[in-house]
């Protein structure tokens, strides 16, 4: 965020230490537990958010030299993103055009893609470049048996991808900057581009994916679940929420922000401070941590709304001499604290949820970037509830 902004954040979280009050939002919000377990419920979250919407899929540091490629299924669709000669992104159905087998597998570096099935051939702009038997497939159309397009953006050192393919007239553009609407400064001043990964983990926990993302959405629970983790570094229960469209970044404060206090206002170095933690609509949390970028994405699983598919990674500064220990270290408390405290309780949650004694959960006025986020599902799905 700009100097400013830092300026006014610290203020309000200040403001909110002193008078043990925090950000708050205009009401109670009441969900009821089936938008964490209905199956029609997730089937529909499935078009509407990850299929008609650009999902965030990496920094761009994840691909950062042409031929780069990665694979992942994204709510159900089998995608390959590769960086071209032309140092463009590109995003396909990873589906070979012959009988469907995906024609690549992980992440890595590659001319061409040979599928493993039957060995057709495409280049790293999806172009088929050949079949395997000539008489079996006399006179096909190569140019037209391409892999299929989906529309994908770079802009800010984030990749994004919408997970359908590209229809007849569309132009397959995304305009990023609209979607991320006001997030856009902040994001754009954190430099991400700058940011190699560090490292990347994956857990399966039995929790709807959007219990993976409510996690992360209020610090109310930190002095209760984290006692024995981070609670000691974290002022519980305070923070600022700015919502940004169905987007929303929300600010915590470390124990050390009293330090700032003896300095004139308007020279304060807020920054080391500060956690900020934007939610990039629907399923992505990327954490500021002041010496460090995490990012978690949590994806539905294909047809079991009580399970999802949770990605962390590290991405740690490009110009930092700090040890390999350090960021090991970083990765190790992220996930302790929430693949083995957040999660696990998660898991129980689930089942209460699903045990049917109950038929809603109460997000407070203390929570309002939950109270944001689950508005914001409403409203992209177009349901009262
Ligand atoms: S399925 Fe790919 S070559 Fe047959
Ligand atoms: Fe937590």
């Amino acid at each position: 965020m700009n100097r400013q902004e830092e300026l006014a954040v610290g203020r309000r979280l200040l403001g909110h230490i002193d008078g043990r009050t925090t950000d708050l939002a205009e009401a109670m919000f009441r969900n009821r537990v089936s938008a964490y377990s209905c199956r029609e419920r997730a089937a529909l979250e499935r078009d509407r958010l990850f299929r008609e919407r650009p999902v965030f899929m990496g920094l761009s540091t994840r691909l950062p030299r042409s031929g780069d490629y990665l694979t992942e299924d994204v709510a159900g669709m089998p995608v390959l993103m590769t960086r071209g000669a032309d140092g463009e992104v590109r995003a396909f159905a990873n589906i070979c055009r012959h009988r469907g087998a995906p024609v690549a597998h992980g992440c890595g570096n590659a001319r061409a893609f040979v599928c493993p099935y039957h060995g057709w051939t495409y280049d790293g702009a999806g172009k088929l470049l050949g079949t395997t038997d000539k008489v079996g497939f006399a006179g096909i159309d190569l140019s037209s048996h391409g892999l299929v397009r989906l529309p994908v953006a770079e802009r800010h050192g984030l990749m994004f991808v919408r997970p359908k393919p590209i229809g007849a007239g569309e132009s397959g553009a995304i305009d990023i900057d609209a979607d991320l609407g006001a997030l856009v400064p902040d994001l754009a001043a954190l430099k991400l581009d700058t940011y190699p990964i560090f490292s990347a983990d994956r857990v399966a926990p039995r929790i709807n994916w959007k219990f993976a993302i409510d996690t992360f959405l209020e610090g109310y629970h930190i002095p209760h679940l984290h006692r024995k983790t981070i609670a000691p570094y974290f002022i519980g229960n305070v923070g600022t929420f700015d919502g940004a469209g169905l987007h929303g970044r929300m600010c915590v404060a470390r124990t050390s922000i009293d330090t700032v206090r003896p300095v004139a206002e308007g020279e304060r170095n807020y920054r080391p401070h500060v956690i900020s933690i934007y939610q990039l609509f629907p399923n992505t949390i990327l954490i500021w941590q002041v010496d460090h970028i995490e990012i978690w994405r949590a994806f539905p699983d294909r047809d079991d709304a009580s399970r999802c598919d949770v990605e962390m990674t590290i991405y740690k500064p490009q110009d930092s001499d700090r040890p390999d220990a350090y960021w090991e270290k970083n990765r190790d408390i992220a996930i302790r604290t929430v693949m083995e405290e957040d999660f696990p309780l998660g898991e129980r949650m689930q089942i209460g949820f699903e045990s049917g004694a109950t038929e809603e959960v109460i997000y407070g006025r203390n929570e309002p970037s939950l109270v944001h986020f689950h508005t914001s599902i409403r409203n992209a799905l177009g349901v009262a509830a």
